[in-house]
């Protein structure tokens, strides 16, 4: 609405003055001559507004009308003073030159500052994506060398892990069935086989396999990947819905890989809604890019408490019992593929993970 009434109060103000400027020429008498030298000049007020806001077309178009109208005074009133009506034919030659210069100029500066508007929003594009690149090879940098100690704690862990397996084994077989000490084994196995999976994590994240590449349809493998989640989403009440797009040609990937990227990102969502809730997993073109897209995104309790630029770092944990590995070996596993991955908060509750991949093998 104000917009609107914005656009038309130029040419009807210009327009006002034109026609008040020239209804002063018409109803003032002859004798005053002095007067009409004065409205002559103040005809230059509309032109001059009409050339700055309007260019050349504007200062020309009022420079018309402003003539057309004069002229007609002219021929009606003034024929009987020749020198004068010189004069006012000069003038209004003057309102077209004029007309034309202002709105040239006008119209010149108006195309550099658009320019120049242009290039400064080009320049901060280009320190955006500087900054951006800057940090993923912090971030890269950081994760090598974490990747290098944990490889390196993680293969000395798996030796003597892999040797206390062993004797707990044999030990076993000294304590019968009933033995009321017996429970205590059970424990010493579950706990040598939680190690275990946290070493083979460190081992993953410290030297990520070099994917093996193969055309996968996404819809698939996230189908396969919320399979194996069945149990453990019932057991949280989560309802898990995915919205594949069969219009997305199989990509290349590891499947294995990706499986793993999924399962992280989907168990930390049901990790996030021990009250229950629903995780949605959506495949689409990215757009304007050769790109495919899986959002993955719970209603759990979202960014709170978490420091979300440091989710992707290794070791960066807000569970007791976390190994804060989960997502830096997605990264990993994602980079290696020529993908991305980011995570953003959700407008209401939980968070939305991104996992792009090339639609061609790079
Ligand atoms: N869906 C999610 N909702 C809320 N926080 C999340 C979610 N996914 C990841 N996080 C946060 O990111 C951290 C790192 O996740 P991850 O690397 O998988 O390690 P871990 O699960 O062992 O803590 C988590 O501890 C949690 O704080
Ligand atoms: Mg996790």
């Amino acid at each position: 609405m104000m917009g609107q009434r914005a656009k038309w109060l130029g040419p009807a103000s210009i327009l006002a003055g034109v026609l008040v400027i020239s209804a002063f020429h018409y109803t003032t008498s002859t004798e005053h001559r002095y007067l009409h030298e004065i409205y002559q000049r103040i005809y230059y007020v509309p032109i001059l507004l009409a050339a700055f806001w309007y260019g050349p077309v504007g200062g020309v178009g009022t420079a018309l009308l402003t003539s057309g109208l004069y002229l007609y005074h002219i021929q009606r009133d003034w024929h009987h003073v020749p020198m004068y009506t010189f004069n006012q034919y000069a003038e209004i030659c003057l309102y077209h030159a004029i007309g034309l210069l202002v709105g040239v100029l006008s119209s010149r500066e108006r195309r550099q500052r658009r320019d120049l508007e242009r290039t400064s929003r080009r320049l901060s594009e280009a320190y955006e994506s500087l900054q951006k690149t800057f940090e993923h090879l912090r971030r890269a940098d950081r994760l090598a060398s974490m990747g290098r100690l944990s490889a390196g704690i993680a293969h000395e862990i798996r030796n003597p892990l892999g040797t206390i397996k062993g004797s707990i084994e044999i030990l076993s077989g000294e304590f019968p069935a009933d033995h009321p000490k017996r429970e205590f084994l059970g424990i010493v196995h579950q706990e040598i086989a939680r190690l275990n999976a946290i070493v083979e994590d460190f081992l993953r994240f410290g030297r990520p396999p070099q994917p093996s590449i193969q055309p996968t349809p996404v819809g698939e493998l996230l189908d396969s990947t919320v399979t194996l989640l069945q149990k453990p989403a019932r057991d949280a009440r989560v309802k898990i819905r995915i919205f594949d797009d069969p219009q997305v040609p199989p990509l290349p990937m590891d499947p294995d890989q990706i499986r793993q990227v999924m399962l992280n990102v989907m168990l930390n969502g049901l990790e996030a809604m021990p009250d229950g809730g629903v995780l949605e997993a959506r495949v689409f073109r990215a757009p304007e890019s050769r790109r495919v897209a899986i959002e993955i995104s719970d209603n759990g309790s979202g960014s709170e408490g978490v420091d979300m630029e440091r989710i992707f770092d290794p070791f960066y944990t807000t569970k007791a019992e976390g190994t804060g590995l989960g997502l830096s070996i997605c990264f990993q596993l994602v980079k290696n593929h020529g993908g991305a991955i980011s995570a953003r908060a959700n407008e209401d509750r939980g968070l939305t993970f991104r996992i792009e991949l090339p639609l061609e093998a790079s």
